[in-house]
């Protein structure tokens, strides 16, 4: 398997589909079913938002490697809408669609790293990890 593998989101069944290859790649690192379920839980998340938000982007899965140790990073991206203040999108309940605003700080709490950068109507990176351990 390569150290990096993406998926384009373009309808729902992308979402099912990044999130499988999130699963086999955190499995093949050895990561437990506890620690595959958070890491599929943020990938799902992260992907959602896309799909609703941006209309379409990419999710890529990437294994990671620094000073010995490994991990799975996702890198979740596009190139929609941008959102205007991140501070608020971090806080719970926060939501622009009814959701539960839930999504975003659920996945820097089942991470280890979470970064995100946003532009208005440039896009939106975020990036996330969880270390082997
Ligand atoms: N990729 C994105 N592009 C533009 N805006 C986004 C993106 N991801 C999230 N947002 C904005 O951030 C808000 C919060 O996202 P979050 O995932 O935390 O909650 P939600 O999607 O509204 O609800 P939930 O995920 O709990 O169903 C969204 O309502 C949306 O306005
Ligand atoms: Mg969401």
């Amino acid at each position: 398997m390569e150290l990096q593998s993406c998926v384009k989101i373009i309808n729902e069944w992308d979402i099912v589909a990044v999130r499988q290859l999130g699963r086999n790649v955190a499995k093949e690192l050895g990561f437990g079913t506890v620690d595959q379920a958070r890491i599929t839980t943020a990938i799902s998340e992260l992907a959602r938002n896309i799909f609703l938000y941006a209309g379409q982007g990419e999710v890529c899965i990437v294994k990671e490697q620094q000073n010995g140790k490994n991990g799975l990073k996702i890198i979740a991206k596009d190139n929609g809408p941008g959102i205007a203040d991140i501070r608020r999108v971090m806080e719970d309940g926060y939501t622009t669609s009814g959701g539960l605003g839930a999504g975003l700080p659920g996945v820097k709490r089942l991470m280890d790293e979470f970064d995100i950068q946003s532009n208005l109507n440039e896009g939106t990176e975020i990036i996330a990890v969880k270390w082997l351990r």
